[in-house]
């Protein structure tokens, strides 16, 4: 991993730098206010060239993919359609936290009467105190809330059994601060043995909120002959709607801004929260299958808290099914984050098996021990599987045994899954891996330092790459148009060299915006409880990825204004190492593909400055390019300009009609933006 933190600089910072590299006759063009276009620009115009009839390579089919993990209540208080915290009390052994006791009841977390093995805490509630005027219950307020729509149906289930006391319960969703339930539902007996209960809440014209709780109340405090009742409830869950109505599913905002990235991939389960801090806390895959009740859930050490493994290894595959992804199954290699890691050889052998048991279960028929398991948990039919990772950011591991793990491995599922793509997380040297994935965390001007690296990447080792984790880290919680320039000048890299860069997936996906939700900032996605919102770099990922066609053009580019960067100090083994030396960044990136079927070319452009930006555009090799086409432009007003719950929509892409198109035109590019120019070659 490489990060580094957003230098702060602002636009007049960034124009003295600018002012201060280029001529004079430039000098006195771009000090214009920032909104004034120079009449005559003295300046030479930067000048793009494509070579329409040059194709250089095949843009990769899978650019871009989505990666994932339980970071940022990512899932649980995110993705994940739960509505509970908390659901089955695990997350702290010392007290039932962020569950609430209803009037004069008394709660207490419970080892003695476990629904199972993997659930064995309940939560006992007395019901002694209960009467008519004056119901006691437990009280769950959600992740950061509890949303609530109107004419809405929320499924509520949960495990109970009494003692002295025999119902009813009511189920019901309350506004935090009233008594009004918004929806409620009668259970009318409890039984002395563990059962499970189920109860539809169906809202009416109410106005949506998410202040709400989800409330198990009675005013029996026990039977007729006993009064002193106690009621042990486990898993007590909520749901909403989930996307395609899946039963335990995802919630359908979140889904629905990642369809619309058409996404070709789906990197998961980590990140470190494959690894874990300790091998105990790693994702151990075959704890998150079969019925929820059964799963025990872990601590995500990684990140700081608990995870029920309700979205677990059949739901991730099932979310890669239900948005038409390829899952990239990234397996445990046997190392986790606090130094520990399994010696490589017998020790390791039962985590390589674990690794193949679990590519069984991914992709096996039901005549397999793990196929046939996948099933039972009610999927029979097999999911596509192409790539396989192990392990993740190895080179952390200051044993150095990661080189003789991953041979350990790739052999391994090499022999049996002869077409699977084995991918490493850092370089080996005794086995060549398909890929090898390659973290980028910087700055904008980082990335746009070394938006043009792949074009020099030697092209002769047989090992592609994977960008599995990159992200220009400026703003938070999600990124600003200043990220979103970064990404897009990174992107046009990507995809220019897509020869070697098969796969890329920026990091991470999601953020619960809530105070307290975040524990890595810049988050390409965020959301409270109630609503949800794509970053500027959001917006800029889905215009790459819905504007990329299948070829790319060969291209060159002259007059490209430059501003020096001074590349920041780095510390290696905690001692810091001499600064690199000044560099020139370019303040415009582009790249131009073609989709062989319409002969559409897609020329990309970010203009990284806060003034417009004159281009002139040159195609050679097309007989024609039609005068009329398509801009679609992301722009701001100000780096600093971002989307929140408040306004999502600041900065979204917008589709004009552009004219005076041909094989030779010059087109202003506005400060601060992002532009893919549809033009249609004849
Ligand atoms: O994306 C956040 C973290 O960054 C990932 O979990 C890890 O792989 C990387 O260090």
């Amino acid at each position: 991993m490489q990060t580094n933190h957003f230098s702060g600089r602002n636009l007049s910072t960034r124009l003295g730098l600018l002012l201060a590299a280029v001529s004079n006759a430039t000098i006195l063009a771009l000090a214009q206010p920032t909104n004034s276009v120079p009449t005559e620009p003295t300046n030479p115009v930067p000048t793009l060239q494509i070579k329409a009839d040059q194709i250089t390579t095949k843009v990769s089919p899978m650019l871009y993919g989505l990666m994932t993990e339980e970071i940022n209540y990512s899932y649980e208080g995110g993705l994940y359609g739960e509505l509970v915290r908390n659901r089955s009390f695990k997350a702290n052994p010392a007290s039932a936290v962020f569950w609430n006791v209803v009037g004069n009841g008394v709660i207490s977390l419970d080892t003695n009467q476990p629904l199972n093995s993997a659930l064995d805490l309940s939560l006992k509630l007395d019901t002694s105190k209960a009467s008519e005027n004056s119901p006691v219950g437990i009280a769950n307020g959600g992740y950061w809330g509890i949303p609530v729509r109107p004419n809405t149906t929320y499924h509520a289930s949960f495990y109970a059994r009494g003692k002295g006391f025999t119902g009813p319960l009511t189920v019901a969703l309350i506004r935090t601060n009233g008594e009004t339930a918004l929806a409620s539902a009668l259970v009318p007996r409890i039984t002395k043995q563990w059962r499970k209960y189920e109860v539809t809440l169906t809202t009416g014209e109410i106005t949506p909120s998410k202040g709400n709780q989800l409330v198990i109340s009675t005013t029996q405090p026990g039977t007729f002959w006993s009064r002193h009742g106690t009621v042990w409830f486990s898993q007590v869950s909520l749901f909403p709607p989930t996307f395609n109505h899946r039963v335990n599913g995802n919630r359908p905002d979140l889904m629905q801004l990642l369809a619309d990235m058409q996404p070709k991939f789906l990197r998961f389960p980590g990140g470190n929260y494959l690894e874990g801090n300790t091998l105990s806390n790693r994702f151990n895959w075959k704890n998150t299958v079969g019925n929820i009740s059964q799963r025990p859930g872990h601590r995500d050490d990684g990140w700081g808290y608990w995870s029920t493994d309700g979205l677990g290894l059949l739901e991730f595959l099932e979310w890669c099914e239900d948005l038409h992804m390829q899952p990239l199954l990234a397996v445990y290699a046997g190392y986790s984050m606090h130094q520990q890691h399994v010696t490589p050889g017998p020790d390791l052998t039962p985590y390589v098996q674990d690794a193949l048991d679990e590519i069984e279960y991914v992709t096996g028929d039901t005549n397999t021990t793990w196929g046939a398991q996948r099933a039972k948990d009610g999927h029979p039919a097999p999911f596509p599987l192409e790539y396989v990772e192990v392990g993740n950011e190895d080179l952390f591991d200051r044993s150095h045994s990661y080189n003789d793990r991953f041979a350990q491995f790739f052999d391994a599922i090499k022999t049996k899954y002869p077409d699977l793509q084995v991918i490493a997380t850092t370089p080996v040297t005794n086995r060549e891996p398909d890929l090898i994935d390659e973290h980028y965390y910087r700055s904008q001007e980082e990335m746009e330092a070394h938006a043009l690296d792949y074009d020099s990447r030697s092209r002769t080792n047989k090992t592609k790459v994977f960008v599995g984790e990159w992200a220009t880290r400026v703003g938070a919680p999600t990124p600003n148009m200043a990220g979103a320039l970064g990404d897009a000048a990174w992107m046009t890299g990507m995809e220019r060299n897509s020869d070697i860069v098969l796969m890329a997936s920026y990091a991470p996906l999601f953020v619960n915006v809530s105070p307290g939700g975040m524990q890595w900032k810049t988050d390409l996605i965020g959301y409270d409880a109630l609503n949800s919102y794509g970053s500027p770099a959001y917006y800029a990922q889905k215009m790459f990825s819905t504007h990329h066609g299948d070829t790319v053009l060969a291209t060159d580019s002259q007059d490209i204004p430059t501003f020096p960067w001074q590349p920041p100090a780095r510390r290696r083994d905690g001692v810091e190492q001499p600064r690199p030396p000044e560099q020139q960044i370019r303040t415009l990136f582009f790249d131009a593909t073609r989709d062989s079927q319409s002969g559409i070319i897609y020329l990309k452009v970010v203009n990284s400055l806060g003034t417009p930006q004159p281009v002139k555009v040159e195609i050679s090799g097309a007989a024609a390019i039609e005068a009329e086409g398509e801009a679609v432009v992301l722009k701001a007003d100000s780096p600093d300009d971002t989307n929140s719950i408040q306004e999502p929509d600041k900065i979204v892409p917008v589709t004009e009609k552009v004219d005076g198109l041909g094989t030779d035109f010059t087109r202003e590019f506005p400060p601060y933006s992002i532009t893919i120019l549809e033009l249609k070659a004849k």
